[in-house]
C-alpha cells in the first residue's frame, strides 16, 4: 500500500481500458499455514499453466510485505527476479501442459495493523482478502478473474487454536506432536482469491441444520468469543431467513453442505462474503435486547442477507476486474433492500425502508457525486481500488439496478436473473453481460429498447437534475407535463449525454384524490399511477380528460436517483403531504416543505426570526400527521425529522456551517414548543408493553417514542414542561431494552440537560465490558448537538479515555468518525480547531491503517463549497495533510483530488 512512483512522484494510476486477460491460468491452489502470530509460514503449491489466448511472456506475482524464502517449479529450484513488490518468473516450461510452481513465505500477522491479509484480533487469526490482500498472504496473480480450486491445511498449537476454519468442506483433522493438531479444507467451487479465508482461535459456534426446498441438509454455523454465545440467535434467524428468501424469490439454493460466519471485532468493513465462511464485523453479528438497539437488529439482518446473497450475485458469479465492482456490490444492495423491505411486510413498512435507504443515498452519495471523488459506477480509473468502496458503486449502483427492476418490472426481472445465471455462472464477468442479460430477457421492454443510453448510468458521474413543469388548459382539459433533464460536470467529465430516467407519476385533484390517467392518443385511462420514460434532454407528455387542475406527485417511490426541481405552491406541496397514495412522495412533500423554509432562514439577512422559521399551517400539518391513527409509527418519525445539515448543506451554493446548524435547530426547537400537546401523547401513546421483539412496527413505535422524549426534552430546557428530563431518566433507568435506554440517554445528552452527565457514567459503568456498547457511548457524545463548542474538547478528552484505542476501526469511528464526518455543526468551527484536530488524526491513522484514514480524509471533501473563514482553513488542513510524504495510496489518492 505504499506509494509506488510512476517516475514523477505520483502514485499509479489503474485504467479500464487497459485490461488485459490473465496470461497465465491457476488450476488449483494447495496451502499449508502453519500459524504463529509473529512469523506464519505459508507453502503455496499452484498448478499453473499457460493462457494459450495470450502471447507468451513472463509470470509475474503479487506480492505485499512478504519474505520470500524458496521457490520451485516442479520440484527443482528455478531463478526469479524482483520487480518492485512483484515476483517475476521467466524461466518457465514452454508449451501448454499444466506444472507444480511451490513458493514458500512467511509473514507477520500480529504486526499487520491495516487489517488486509492475515491478521490476528485479540488472540484469534483472521484474513480479509477483498480486494487485494491475498498478495499479503502469498505470491499469487491477485485479480478476480483468476479462479482456482482451493484445498487448505492449517496447523497450529491446539490449545490457542482449538478452531480451525478455512472455506468449502472439513475433509481431514488430527492431532501433531507438540500440541499442535491440523484441519484440511477443500472448497468444491472454483474461485478468485480475494474470496479465499481462514479463520482459527478459541470461538464456539451456535449451530443449526436446515432443510432446502429440494430436501438437501445443510449447516449453518454463527461463531463467536465464548462470552458471546448468547447474541447469536438474531444473525442464526436471519441467515435462516436469507437462506429461505433467495430460493423463494430468485430460486438461487445455497450451494454449500456448511455455511459459516465468524464475527470478529476488529475489521475494515461491515462483513466480507468468503466462498462458505463470511467473516463479519461484530457489530453486524451480536445482538441482544440488553445491548442492541432496533437499527442494530435491522442492520444485522440486512448485511447477513448482504453477505448470504453474494454467494450467488459475486462468488458463483464474479467481477472480471475492480473496475466491475457494482457488478456484485450494486446488485447484492438491491437485494438485500428487497429483502429487508419483504421482511418487513406490509406497503407502509416497505415504504419506510425506501425512505431510509433514499436518505442515505442523499445525504452520503449525492454529495459524493457532487464532490472531488465523484466516479460513475463503473469508473474508469484509480489508484487505490479501496477508496472506491463507496456509497456510489454500492448505493448508486443498487439504483441502477432498481431501475432496470423498474423497467422490466418484477418478473421480468426474476426472468432476466435467469438468464444470467444460465449464461454466467462460474464466470468472471462486466456490468455490460449483466444489464444484457436483464435486456435480453426482456425484449420490447423499454431496458431492452434503450440499453446502450441506459447503461450511461455506468459510465457518466453525477447526479441527474430534472425540472419538471406542468400547464393545465381548463378548457380543453388537458394537462402537459415537461420534463428537462441535464448533469452537472464532474471530474474529468464536463458533459454528459441524457440518461434514460424513468419517472413514476400520479396526478391529484386538490382535494387530494388520485386522477385517471389517460395520455393523448390512448383510447381509455390507464391506472392512476404509472412511469414515463425520460430519456431525451426535453421532453412533453399530454394528459387529457383532467377535470381539473392536478398536483402531480412525480418521482413514486423515488423511481430515478436524480435531483427533481418542481415548483410547487405550499398549497400543492400540502396537499401531497396529507393524501398523496405514494408514500415515499407523502414524505418527500413534508420535506420539501421542511427544507424551504430552512433555506428561506438560511440566506435571511439576519436571526431574528428564527423562533418562527415554520409557519402555522405546516405546524398544524405536521400536528395531524403525528395524530392520524391511520398513520405507521415509522412512517410518522421519518415525516418529523428534518432534513439533516448535510443535505441541507447540498441545496446551497455557499454554506455557512453553522449558520445552517443554528436554523436547524431553531427549527427541532420550533418543533418542540409549538406541537408540545402532541408529543406528549405520542409519547404516552407509544409504550410498549409486552416482550421485546425487533420487527418493523415495534421498532417504528420505538423510534417515534424516542423522537417525542427528544422533543420533550428540548421543549423542558427552553420553557416548556419542567418534568420531562426528570421522567426520561427514569426512563433510561427502567428501560426493559437498549434502544429505549439509548433513546432516553441520547434525549437527555441531546438537550444538554444536567441529568445527562450521571446518566452518561451509570450507562458506562453498566456496558464498560461490552466493546459494541462503549462504541454507542463514544458515539453519543462526539455526535451531539454542539453548545458553545463544547464538542471539541469533549472528543479530545475521550480520546484520552482509558477504553479508547485509535487501533480499533469500529472505536476509532465511534468518536473520531462522529465528529469529523457525522458533526457538521461541531466540526466546522470558526477556530479551525475542528479542521486540525481532523488532519492529526488522518495522520496518525494512516501510519496504523490506511484503508480506515482515507475513509476520514473524505471529511472534508465539500470544503469548496464553504464560506470564509471555513474554506480557507479548510484548504489549510488539506495542504497540511498533503504536505507528508510518506501518506499511503489510499490518503494520498483522496488528498490530491480534494485538491485538484
Ligand atoms: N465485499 C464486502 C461487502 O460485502 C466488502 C469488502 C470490502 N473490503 C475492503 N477491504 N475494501 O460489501
Ligand atoms: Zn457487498
Amino acid at each position: 500500500m505504499l506509494l509506488m512512483p510512476d517516475g514523477q512522484g505520483q502514485p499509479t494510476a489503474i485504467h479500464r481500458s487497459d485490461y488485459q486477460p490473465p496470461a497465465w491460468w491457476i488450476d488449483t491452489v494447495e496451502l499449508t499455514f502453519d500459524l504463529d502470530p509473529a512469523k506464519t509460514r505459508v507453502l503455496n503449491k499452484m498448478r499453473l499453466r499457460r493462457n494459450p489466448e495470450v502471447a507468451a511472456q513472463a509470470l509475474r506475482l503479487d506480492g505485499e510485505e512478504l519474505n520470500l524464502s524458496r521457490v520451485l517449479v516442479n520440484g527443482a529450484g528455478t531463478s526469479f527476479k524482483m520487480d518492485g513488490s512483484q515476483l517475476v518468473l521467466e524461466n518457465l516450461p514452454e508449451g501448454p501442459e499444466p506444472f507444480d510452481l511451490e513458493i514458500f513465505t512467511t509473514c507477520a500477522p500480529d504486526k499487520n495493523t491495516q487489517l488486509m491479509g492475515l491478521y490476528v484480533s485479540q488472540g484469534t487469526f483472521f484474513t480479509q482478502c477483498e480486494a487485494e490482500g491475498f498478495r499479503r498472504i502469498t505470491y499469487f496473480l491477485d485479480r478476480p478473474d483468476v479462479m482456482a480450486s482451493y484445498t487448505v491445511t492449517l496447523r497450529a498449537d491446539k490449545a490457542s487454536y482449538p478452531v480451525l476454519l478455512s472455506n468449502g468442506n472439513l475433509v481431514e483433522q488430527g492431532d501433531l506432536d507438540a500440541g499442535r493438531h491440523f484441519a484440511k479444507w477443500h472448497d468444491p467451487h472454483k474461485k478468485p482469491c480475494y474470496l479465499f479465508a481462514l479463520v482459527a482461535g478459541k470461538l464456539v459456534a451456535r449451530q443449526q441444520r436446515i432443510l432446502s426446498r429440494s430436501g438437501t441438509e445443510h449447516l449453518l454455523e454463527v461463531y463467536v468469543r465464548p462470552g458471546d454465545l448468547g447474541k447469536t440467535e438474531h444473525a442464526m434467524n436471519s441467515l435462516m431467513a436469507s437462506v429461505a428468501w433467495d430460493e423463494a424469490r430468485f430460486g438461487l439454493p445455497l450451494d454449500l453442505e456448511r455455511f459459516m460466519i465468524v464475527a470478529t471485532s476488529d475489521f475494515n468493513m461491515g462483513a466480507m462474503e468468503n466462498k462458505g465462511l463470511n467473516i463479519f464485523n461484530t457489530k453486524y453479528v451480536l445482538a441482544s435486547e440488553a445491548t442492541a438497539t432496533d437499527t442494530d437488529f435491522a442492520n444485522i439482518e440486512a448485511v447477513v442477507g448482504h453477505e448470504y446473497f453474494h454467494n450467488w450475485t459475486g462468488n458463483r458469479i464474479t467481477c472480471r476486474d475492480w473496475f466491475q465492482l457494482s457488478l456484485k456490490e450494486g446488485l447484492t444492495v438491491f437485494r438485500d433492500q428487497e429483502f429487508s423491505m419483504d421482511m418487513a411486510g406490509n406497503p407502509s413498512a416497505r415504504a419506510v425502508k425506501r425512505i431510509e435507504d433514499v436518505r442515505v443515498l442523499r445525504s452520503a452519495q449525492f454529495p459524493e457525486d457532487a464532490g472531488p471523488m465523484a466516479h460513475p459506477v463503473r469508473p474508469d480509473s484509480y489508484i487505490e481500488i479501496n477508496n472506491f468502496y463507496t456509497v456510489t458503486i454500492y448505493e448508486k449502483g443498487a439504483e441502477v439496478v432498481r431501475m432496470m427492476h423498474h423497467l422490466v418490472g418484477r418478473d421480468g426481472f426474476a426472468q432476466g436473473m435467469k438468464l444470467y445465471f444460465a449464461r454466467h455462472d462460474g464466470q468472471a464477468v462486466t456490468c455490460d453481460d449483466f444489464a444484457q442479460a436483464i435486456a435480453d430477457a426482456n425484449p420490447g421492454s423499454a431496458l431492452a429498447l434503450q440499453l446502450e443510453p441506459f447503461k450511461r448510468w455506468y459510465n457518466q458521474a453525477g447526479t441527474p437534475r430534472v425540472q419538471a413543469s406542468g400547464l393545465y388548459d381548463a378548457e380543453t382539459h388537458r394537462y402537459t407535463l415537461t420534463l428537462r433533464q441535464s448533469c452537472p460536470a464532474t471530474p474529468g467529465q464536463p458533459h454528459k449525454e441524457p440518461f434514460v430516467i424513468p419517472v413514476e407519476l400520479g396526478l391529484l385533484n386538490h382535494e387530494g384524490q388520485a386522477l385517471a390517467l389517460q395520455l393523448e392518443g390512448e383510447q381509455t385511462a390507464n391506472g392512476n399511477s404509472r412511469t414515463l420514460v425520460l430519456d431525451g434532454a426535453e421532453q412533453q407528455w399530454t394528459f387529457i380528460n383532467v377535470a381539473q387542475a392536478p398536483v402531480p406527485s412525480l418521482l413514486r417511490g423515488f423511481s430515478a436517483p436524480v435531483v427533481l426541481e418542481v415548483d410547487y405552491s405550499d398549497a400543492e406541496l400540502l396537499t401531497l403531504l396529507a393524501h398523496d397514495s405514494d408514500a415515499f412522495n407523502r414524505w418527500e412533500a413534508g420535506q420539501r416543505l421542511l427544507l424551504r423554509r430552512a433555506l428561506q432562514a438560511i440566506t435571511a439577512p439576519d436571526d431574528s426570526q428564527d423562533a418562527s422559521i415554520l409557519d402555522e399551517s405546516l405546524l398544524q400539518a405536521l400536528g395531524q400527521v403525528l395524530r392520524d391513527p391511520q398513520l405507521d409509527a415509522a412512517f410518522k418519525e421519518l415525516v418529523l425529522t428534518l432534513p439533516s445539515e448535510t443535505y441541507i448543506a447540498e441545496q446551497l451554493e455557499v454554506v455557512n456551517p453553522q449558520r445552517i446548524h443554528a436554523v436547524r435547530e431553531a427549527m427541532r426547537l420550533q418543533l418542540a414548543l409549538a406541537l408540545h400537546t402532541d408529543w406528549q401523547a405520542t409519547y404516552e401513546a407509544h409504550q410498549a408493553s409486552g416482550a421485546y421483539r425487533p420487527d418493523a412496527a415495534s421498532a417504528g413505535r420505538r423510534a417515534l417514542a424516542g423522537l417525542a422524549l427528544t422533543m420533550l426534552c428540548l421543549g423542558a430546557q427552553h420553557g416548556g414542561d419542567s418534568i420531562w428530563p426528570g421522567k426520561t431518566l427514569q426512563r433510561f433507568k427502567d428501560a426493559g431494552n437498549m434502544t429505549d435506554r439509548f433513546n432516553a440517554l441520547a434525549a437527555l445528552v441531546g438537550c444538554g440537560h444536567a441529568l445527562a452527565a450521571p446518566a452518561l457514567e451509570r450507562f458506562h459503568s453498566w456496558f464498560k465490558d461490552d466493546p459494541l456498547v462503549l462504541d454507542k457511548w463514544f458515539a453519543l457524545q462526539a455526535g451531539a448537538s454542539d453548545r458553545a463548542g463544547h464538542v471539541l474538547p469533549l472528543v479530545k478528552q475521550l480520546m484520552a479515555h482509558p477504553d479508547f484505542t485509535i487501533k480499533n476501526p469500529n472505536r476509532a469511528r465511534s468518536l473520531i468518525f462522529s465528529y469529523c464526518n457525522a458533526n457538521p455543526g461541531a466540526f466546522h468551527r470558526a477556530d479551525a480547531a475542528g479542521y486540525v484536530f481532523w488532519s492529526e488524526r488522518v495522520l496518525e491513522l494512516d501510519a496504523i491503517n490506511p484503508q480506515v484514514a482515507a475513509r476520514l480524509a473524505r471529511a472534508l471533501d465539500r470544503w469548496k463549497k464553504l464560506a470564509e473563514p471555513w474554506r480557507s482553513s479548510a484548504r489549510e488542513a488539506i495542504a497540511r495533510v498533503a504536505a507528508r510524504p510518506d501518506l499511503s495510496n489510499d490518503v494520498r489518492e483522496v488528498i490530491t483530488r480534494a485538491l485538484a
